[in-house]
Order: structure tokens, then sequence, then C-alpha cells
């Protein structure tokens, strides 16, 4: 390989895998992290997979609000679609930051303060403003309301504007979305190949528009296989296998992203990118999880029981053992997220730091 084609963002995007590799695999609250110069902080958009309690400020019901949401994060819930700790929470912990705070949750003077990140991800929102954008902060809003940090709030912290311009460039952007797109209002999933295509240049649209704003490093997750979740592997024969046709659906778009990333990176100077095969994680586990412990592989944790809705509503008993599901409700319980960020950071099996330098060859 031609060394001249490690350009300086690959090298560092490369460190940082390493970094987390030389961490050991533990990820309780007692692990003190080294803090990596390298990653200042990090940035985080999209929905209830990495949402930290951005919807618990928005006029709309939301559930997570509730126990037993939270019932493995100090016991109480923060808004996080889960009984603990999200994939974001782990990459946190990895990187010495503190947990990335919801940006509703601040105040003014916080948010003027707050140097590590910020999260903006609001569940329910997706790549299109169209989908469910009165019961959440779109994917749009969520970019306006950085840009309003950047031009309000971290300039307080930087002397000038090159120091900020380079707090952009190093920190981590986080994009977790494109599933809640996939599901119309009452429900039903949606996809089709000239749908999927639209999305994804809508997708590429928005990821040029965070770019834009002095946004150098990317983290992406494609998207879960939604055929598997509680709801549709319970009406499907045999019981709790995945629906196909809809996993189908979604591999279109989840094999397709890649090819939208490295487009990016040969457009945009110094683009780098991560891409999370969250999909292959999920569909892996049913097979693997037993190894860590997973007996149940598509009955959700809450409600600890298949009949009704599959819904956790507050106050729903979960299941005993909250680390024997893939499934905490519909979204992944802890276990799935921590096994997730452990073959992300440290095995590095299901994320690929991308390639540099295409003008090399
Ligand atoms: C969303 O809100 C707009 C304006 O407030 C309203 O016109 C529209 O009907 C609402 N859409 C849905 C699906 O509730
Ligand atoms: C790319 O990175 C180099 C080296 O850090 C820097 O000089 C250049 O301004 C960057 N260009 C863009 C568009 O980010
Ligand atoms: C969950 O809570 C709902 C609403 O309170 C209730 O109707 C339902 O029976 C509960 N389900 C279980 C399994 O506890």
């Amino acid at each position: 390989m031609n060394t001249k084609e490690l350009s300086l963002p690959y090298i560092l995007i490369i460190t940082l895998l390493l970094l987390l590799a030389s961490h050991s695999n533990s990820y309780n609250q007692n692990h003190t992290p080294t803090n990596p110069k390298q990653i200042p902080a990090v940035y985080v958009f999209g929905d209830s997979l990495v949402d930290s309690g951005n919807n618990n400020y928005l006029p709309i019901e939301s559930y997570a609000k509730f126990p037993p949401y939270g019932i493995d994060f100090g016991g109480k819930p923060t808004g996080r679609y889960t009984n603990g700790k999200t994939v974001v929470d782990y990459l946190a912990i990895h990187l010495g930051l503190p947990f990335i705070p919801p940006y509703l949750s601040l105040t003014k003077m916080q948010r003027n303060k707050i140097k590590t990140g910020i999260n903006f991800a609001s569940a329910g929102s997706g790549i299109l403003s169209e989908t469910n954008n009165n019961h959440s902060l779109t994917l749009d809003k969520q970019i306006k309301l950085f840009e309003k940090v950047i031009k309000n709030n971290l300039p307080n912290l930087f002397d000038d504007k090159e120091k900020l311009e380079r707090h952009l460039s190093e920190s981590l952007f986080v994009v977790s979305t494109g599933l809640n797109d996939h599901f119309t209002a009452t429900g039903n999933f949606q996809g089709s190949r000239k749908f999927d295509s639209c999305l994804l240049k809508e997708f590429s649209l928005r990821i040029q528009k965070i770019y834009g704003l002095g946004v150098r490093r990317f983290f992406v997750n494609n998207i879960a296989p939604a055929g598997c979740f509680p709801s549709m592997a319970a009406k499907s024969r045999p019981r709790g296998e995945c629906n196909e046709k809809i996993n189908r659906a979604i591999s279109f778009y989840n094999n397709h992203l890649p090819n939208v990333l490295q487009k990016l990176q040969s457009q945009l100077p110094n683009f780098t990118f991560i891409h999370a095969n969250l999909y292959e994680h999920l569909i892996e586990l049913r097979t693997t999880g037993y190894k860590y412990g997973i007996s149940e592989i598509w009955k959700p944790c809450c409600p600890n029981s298949i009949s009704g809705d599959l819904k956790c509503y507050p106050y729903n008993a979960t299941c005993p053992n909250r680390n024997t599901h893939i499934f905490f409700d519909v979204h992944p319980s802890q276990i799935t997220n921590h096994i997730y960020a452990r073959h992300c950071f440290i095995e590095k099996r299901i994320c690929r730091a991308s390639r540099c330098c295409t003008n090399a060859n």
C-alpha cells in the first residue's frame, strides 16, 4: 500500500479505533478511561436508538419518560428507549467523555459551557421531514439546532474561529436514522427500490449539509432488521422468524448506504466515516446470542408477555432477567447495545473506517 494513501483524517479514525481497542472490554461505570485527545466531542443526530432524552421535552406523550425505561440506568427513566445504556453511552465511556446530554434538557448557560458534545436525536424522527414531524425533532430541525449551537454557544468556548473549526472537524458525529421513514403514520411498513433510492439521496443531502457546517468525521449505522422486531416476528410463521420481505426491502437501503458514504468521501475533502452494521449485528445475535447469555431472540422483555400489542406501557413489568433478551421493547436492550459497542469498538467486526484518498489510483 502506498503510504501517501493514508491521509491524516484516515489515520485519526484508525487511531480512534485503536484507542478504543486498547481499552479493557469492561464498560462498567468504575472503568477509568483515558481521554484520547483526538476526539474532543461527540454530537448525535437521529432516532430512538440514540435519543438520550430530547423527546421528554416535546409536547408529546413520550413513554420512555416512565419506568421501566431506564430501570438499569441508575433505576430511573431518562428518555432513553431502552432499559439502560445506548450505544452512544458506550461510545462516550470509551472516549473518556461524559454522557452526551440531550439538547433540549440544557439551559442557555449549560449550552454555553459544553465542549464534549450534545445530543439532538429524537425518537420517531427519520431522514425525511414528513416522518413524524409533529411528534419528534426531524433531522432537519436537529441540524438547525446544531447550527444554532455553532452560532450562539460554541463561540463562547473558543478564542477564535480556527479553534472552533478545529473542534468541529475533530469531533465525531453519530447519525442513526432511516428506520422510521419506512413506517407510515399508521404503522405499516413501506419500502421499495424507488423509495429507498430517494431516501438515500435525501440522506446524502443532509450529510452534506452537516459537512458544510465544518464536520468531517461521521459515525453512521445502517438500519436495523425491522422484520425481526417483536411485533413482526410474532406474526411470522413459524412464530419468531423474521419477516424476510421487510428485511429484504431494508437490505436494499443498507447495501447502498456504504456506496453513498464512499461517494461523499470522494467528493468532499477530508470527509471520513465509520460505517456500523447494526443490521448484521442484530441478525447475528439471533444465532450467537447464547454465547453472551441471551436466550430470547424475539420476544420483548417489556411487556413480559406477548399478548396484546407488544408495547411497553408505563409501569409494565419487565422480564425477570433483562440481560437474556435481544429486545427490551421494540428497541434493543442494554445487553444488545453493549455487545454492539464491543464488536464495533474493540473487535471491529461490524464497524469499518473509511478508506482514503481516491485520487491515488
Ligand atoms: C401536523 O401539524 C400540522 C400543523 O400543526 C397539521 O396541519 C397537520 O395536520 C399535523 N399532521 C398530523 C399527521 O398530525
Ligand atoms: C483538509 O485538511 C487539511 C489538513 O488538516 C486542511 O489544511 C484543509 O483545510 C482541510 N480542507 C477542508 C475542506 O476541510
Ligand atoms: C401494560 O400496561 C398496560 C397499560 O397500563 C396494561 O393494559 C397491560 O395489561 C400491561 N401489560 C402487562 C403485560 O403487564
